[in-house]
C-alpha cells in the first residue's frame, strides 16, 4: 500500500470516500494503525494528556512532538503522516512559525503540519503552504485555547459562533490548507462546512456529515486509567483491563514462582535467542 497525497484526500472527498484519521505517538502505535489500514496518522498534541499525563496540551514541546513523530515515522512508512504544531510554536512572528515548523518536518518527519485557529492564523498558513508545507487546519474547540473557551464546550452552538466558524474555514481554505479538523461542533454546522468547502473536513465529535473522522488511538482502545467515557468516542477495545489483567497475572504468577517455566529458560545445550528484542 502506497502512502496517500494530499490530492488523494480531496480525490476521496470528490469521491465522497470517507477519510479515516487516528492518532498515534509511537512505534507500536503507528505500525499497528498502517497494518490496519488507517488513511492518515495524527502525531496529535494529544499526546500531552495520553502519553505524557499533563491536564492539557498546552505544556507540550516542539521537542515533545519531534521525539514522537520520529519513532512514528520510523513506522509508518506508506502513511501519510500530520503532525501536530503546539501552543504558541506558531502565531507569534512568522521566522518563529517556519523554524518551528522546519524543525518538525525536518527531524520529525511528518509530512504535514496541524495548526489550531482560524482566520487569525490565516498568514502564517499561506506562509507555510508557500515554502511546501501541507497544512491541516483546526476549527471548533481547540485544546490549546481551553481557557480562553472557557473549558472543553460543544462550538457553533449560536448563529454568531456557527458564522465565525464558517468564515474561518473558509479562511483557512483560501490560504492554502488541505484540510480542516472540526472539533466539537455541533452537526449541522460542521455539515454545513463540509459542504461549503472543496477541502475535506475530519471531524471529531462534529457528526456525520463531515468528510473523514479522527479519534484519539488511547481513546478508542481504553488505553488510559482511569478511563473517561466521552460521547463522542466510539471505544472498539479496552485495552486498558487487558493491560491490567497481565500485569496482573505477571505479578502473581513471579510471586508463586510460575514464571519462567521450563520453555523460557536455558540449559547449556538450547541455542541462543535470534534477538532480544522485536
Ligand atoms: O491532538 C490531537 O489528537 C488532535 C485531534 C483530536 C484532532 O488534535
Ligand atoms: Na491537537
Amino acid at each position: 500500500r502506497k502512502r496517500l497525497t494530499i490530492h488523494n484526500l480531496l480525490k476521496m472527498k470528490q469521491g465522497r470516500n470517507a477519510i479515516s484519521v487516528l492518532t498515534a505517538y509511537d512505534y507500536p502505535s503507528a505500525k499497528l494503525a498502517e497494518e490496519a489500514g488507517i488513511d492518515v496518522i495524527l502525531v496529535g498534541d494529544s499526546l500531552g494528556n495520553v502519553v505524557l499525563g499533563y491536564e492539557t496540551t498546552i505544556p507540550v514541546t516542539v521537542d515533545d512532538i519531534v521525539y514522537h513523530s520520529r519513532s512514528v515515522a520510523r513506522a509508518a512508512t506508506n502513511t501519510f503522516i500530520v503532525a501536530d504544531m503546539p501552543f504558541l510554536s506558531y502565531g507569534a512572528s512568522r521566522e518563529t512559525t517556519l523554524l518551528n515548523a522546519a524543525k518538525i518536518m525536518q527531524q520529525g518527519g511528518a509530512q504535514a503540519l496541524k495548526l489550531e485557529g482560524g482566520a487569525e492564523i490565516a498568514s502564517d498558513v499561506e506562509a507555510l503552504v508557500q515554502a511546501g508545507i501541507p497544512v491541516m487546519g483546526h476549527l471548533g474547540l481547540t485544546p490549546q485555547s481551553v481557557h480562553q473557551l472557557g473549558g472543553y464546550k460543544v462550538q457553533g452552538k449560536t448563529e454568531k459562533d456557527a458564522q465565525k466558524l464558517m468564515e474561518d474555514a473558509l479562511a483557512l481554505e483560501k490560504a492554502g490548507a488541505f484540510s480542516i479538523v472540526l472539533e466539537l461542533v455541533t452537526e449541522p454546522v460542521a455539515a454545513a462546512i463540509s459542504e461549503a468547502l472543496t477541502i475535506p473536513t475530519i471531524g471529531i465529535g462534529a457528526g456525520r456529515g463531515c468528510d473523514g473522522q479522527v479519534l484519539v488511538y488511547h481513546d478508542i482502545l481504553q488505553y488510559s486509567s482511569p478511563y473517561f467515557e466521552k460521547k463522542f468516542v466510539k471505544t472498539y477495545a479496552d485495552i486498558g483491563s487487558t493491560i491490567r489483567s497481565a500485569v496482573e497475572s505477571f505479578v502473581d504468577e513471579v510471586k508463586t514462582r510460575q514464571f519462567p517455566a521450563e520453555e523460557h529458560v536455558f540449559q547449556p545445550s538450547s541455542a541462543s535467542p535470534t534477538s532480544l528484542y522485536g
